[in-house]
């Protein structure tokens, strides 16, 4: 299976996500820094991808740390956690997983930092096992959903690049395709950064699952053909209440899912969905840099002087949401209770 991230002889190492499928380059980072940088620059992103990324960044950063005295180490320890955290704004993974670090660091917070440095190596790569075996439960439970024949359309790349592997939404088509039924994956290209024309395409095709591309602006005409019998799409950060931060452009698949009676699924491990956040209004959506938008393959194809926006996601309100697809099982509305209860049962 493909590897999007790796701990390697205490480096990390990552596919270039913006080189795909052109070229497959790897990353090797060697200090918490270019760690992340490589968030910044999506040499790594999507949301679980992101969560791993920063714990091995921070397990990166904890190795370097010249202390003998716990109290010392653990105040540079901080700092390289809230600079990690800091790097994109959007995915609930990310402070997830720093968090995460930083508990087990406060465990055994009364050891030697040579011990506690092993230890969070040990808990990073914990966290990439763990991740594709969430994967590959939320597979299972969500497959149900999808029948033999179905043509599923998603939006930006919720694959195995954008996790530690399988992915959450293309899990979901890979466990419907290894339980036997045939599905199309229709691909929305995913303007700018083209997560689904680049990734999405080409993690599908690597596995053999039929795959078409199309440009965001034509969801509505296949869907008006009948040519899509379920959206299934990733999130970035859920609310308390089910709404639902994904990539920009998501929200108005949900729209139009709507109106022409498809279902809209959105799979997502429960380290992406933050109980701390009663609604989507308070989850923070990244702006990305106006080049993305105004260059296209270090060209510009916008004119000078004009105004440009670039929010990197939107929040689709639970209403339009059919069903939430966790490893912890599928829930369906009104999401509130049912996210309780789902923390509930650890
Ligand atoms: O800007 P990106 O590429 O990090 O955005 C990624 C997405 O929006 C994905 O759909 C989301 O993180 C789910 S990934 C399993």
């Amino acid at each position: 299976m493909l590897k999007t991230i790796e701990w390697r002889d205490d480096q990390v190492v990552m596919i270039d996500q913006r080189k795909l499928p052109m070229q497959e380059r790897y990353v090797i980072c060697k200090d918490y820094r270019s760690v992340i940088r490589s968030i910044k620059d999506l040499v790594i992103r999507g949301a679980p991808a992101i969560g791993v990324a920063a714990a091995m960044g921070v397990a990166l950063g904890a190795l370097k740390i010249r202390a003998a005295r716990m109290d010392r180490f653990r105040a540079r320890f901080d700092a390289i956690c809230r600079e990690m955290v800091a790097a994109r704004p959007t995915a609930a993974n990310l402070a997830w997983a720093v968090e995460r670090m930083k508990k087990v660091a406060d465990e055994i917070s009364h050891r030697e930092p040579g011990e506690v440095k092993l230890r969070l190596v040990k808990e990073a790569q914990a966290i990439l096992e763990e991740d594709i075996a969430i994967n590959k439960a939320m597979g299972r439970q969500g497959q149900r959903l999808l029948k033999d024949g179905n043509r599923v359309l998603t939006h930006c790349n919720a694959g195995a690049l954008a996790t530690g592997g399988y992915g959450t939404a293309l899990g979901v088509v890979r466990a419907a395709v290894e339980a036997g039924k045939q599905i199309e994956v229709v691909a929305d290209e995913t303007r700018p950064f083209l997560q689904g024309a680049r990734l999405t395409a080409w993690e599908m095709k690597e596995s053999r699952i039929p795959v078409t591309v199309i440009t965001d602006n034509s969801a509505g005409y296949l869907m008006q053909r009948g040519k899509v019998d379920a959206v299934v799409v990733g999130a970035d950060r859920i609310a308390a209440n089910g709404d639902v931060a994904n990539k920009i452009g998501t929200y108005m698949v949900a729209i139009l899912a709507r109106t022409h009676k498809i279902p809209f699924y959105v799979a997502a491990p429960m380290s992406t969905i933050d109980a701390s956040i009663k609604t989507g209004k308070e989850i923070p959506i990244e702006q990305r840099h106006e080049k993305e938008v105004t260059h296209h393959q270090g060209r510009r194809c916008v004119p000078e002087g004009v105004g440009i926006e670039n929010p990197a996601f939107d929040v689709t309100p639970h209403r339009y949401v059919s069903a939430i697809i966790t490893e912890k099982g599928v829930i369906t509305p009104p999401f509130k209770a049912k996210i309780r209860r789902l923390f509930a049962s650890e």
